[in-house]
């Protein structure tokens, strides 16, 4: 069955990444069938898939909505009618049930105006029997136009206001620095930690990436080697009722056992003032880095964001580099996303 995610096109790679970690994290098998701007369509098979889609968008960050696909075809008038008129919709809508039709348009795409063919489609369901209800619809179709038009039912939607609220100057304690939640957020589900498992910060800062694990259900270990930061995580932690664990320490000497935390998501510091406790940066990374690699499971994911390119230092320590790839944030920093695994 195909499905369509609306993707945010707020970064190149990170939408993308997010929804297949989520797809492999509740067992859903998936082959993709497209890869348009904006909207990622998936062929995917399993047991209680639509289930598992409402799950995954209780934890997406970087998907507006997950539908469920009628066609795809060009951005034509003429062939997007022809498309709706000649569907089946017995899988989307059930007698009785009403409906809405909205339409997007991915940047640019496709010069069909929007409510102009949100009134066509309507027609075009509203005469194979059904009725619409533009204020509460039991079923709302998306209409996407992008690369290809894409029409699908929605299944489920992300929540992305939440992350709005959760913004870093609105969290109790504030240092700046900090990723944004909905970036936070990606990463912890391409760590793809489930709930009640254990996932480490070593570098916890101010638990932007904590509260995000935390809102996912693990518990969650942050180590911040300042007090006053460490006491600003708490605050920040408490706020969302995590379940977590805070140590003032260095993430070159963790007081962890090995293979105690089953994913590690760190966002190290990059300046060279940044630095503390250790003789360089080369220091630091080289031994946090072995540190990491000591604590994390057989088996598992380690995603850092930085600055540096960090794959020469986390080969060393042991790992095996999954994927790399990068967002330009200004002209003068570009982040590093690093995926590596312990085999
Ligand atoms: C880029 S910030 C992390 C920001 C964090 N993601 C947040 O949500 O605030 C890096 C953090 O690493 C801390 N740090 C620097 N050296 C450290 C070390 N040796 N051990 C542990 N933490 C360290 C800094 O104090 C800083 O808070």
């Amino acid at each position: 069955m195909l499905y369509a995610f609306e993707l945010s096109g707020e970064h190149d790679f990170l939408p993308c990444k997010e929804v297949f970690a989520c797809l492999s994290m509740e067992g859903l098998e998936y082959r993709e069938h497209a890869f348009y701007d904006q909207c990622l369509v998936l062929d995917i098979e399993g047991h209680s898939i639509d289930e598992k889609l409402v799950f995954i968008a209780g934890r997406l960050a970087m998907s507006h909505h997950i539908l469920k696909v009628v066609g795809i075809c060009e951005v034509k008038t003429d062939q997007i009618i022809e498309m709706c008129d000649n569907s089946d919709l017995s899988s989307h809508l059930s007698e009785g049930q009403t409906y809405v039709v909205r339409a997007k348009r991915a940047r640019h795409h496709g010069e069909v105006n929007r409510e102009f063919i949100e009134g066509r489609l309507g027609g075009s369901i509203f005469r194979k029997g059904f009725r619409a209800n533009l204020k509460d619809p039991d079923v709302t179709f998306r209409f996407i136009m992008t690369n290809m038009a894409v029409l699908g039912s929605i299944v489920a939607s992300v929540d992305r206001g939440a992350y709005e609220h959760r913004a870093p100057h609105r969290k109790p304690f504030f240092y700046p620095g900090v990723l944004m939640p909905r970036v936070a957020r990606a990463l912890v589900n391409i760590s793809q930690v489930k709930e009640g498992q254990i996932l480490l910060d070593p570098f916890s800062g101010t638990a932007g990436i904590l509260v995000e694990g935390g809102l996912v259900g693990a518990h969650v270990i942050g180590i911040e080697v300042r007090k006053k930061i460490s006491h600003g995580a708490r605050m920040n932690l408490d706020e969302y009722n995590a379940d977590y664990s805070l140590l003032v320490a260095d993430a070159c000497h963790v007081s962890l056992k090995d293979s105690c935390v089953d994913a590690i998501v760190t966002d190290p510091p990059y300046g060279r003032s940044a630095a503390i406790r250790a003789e360089s940066l080369q220091h630091l990374y080289t031994d946090s880095f072995a540190e990491m690699y000591r604590v994390l499971r057989q088996g598992k994911l380690a995603v850092v964001v930085s600055e540096l390119k960090v794959v020469e230092f986390a080969e060393k320590a042991g790992f095996t580099v999954v994927d790399v790839f990068t967002q330009k944030v200004h002209k003068s920093l570009t982040r590093t996303f690093t995926i590596l695994y312990k085999g």
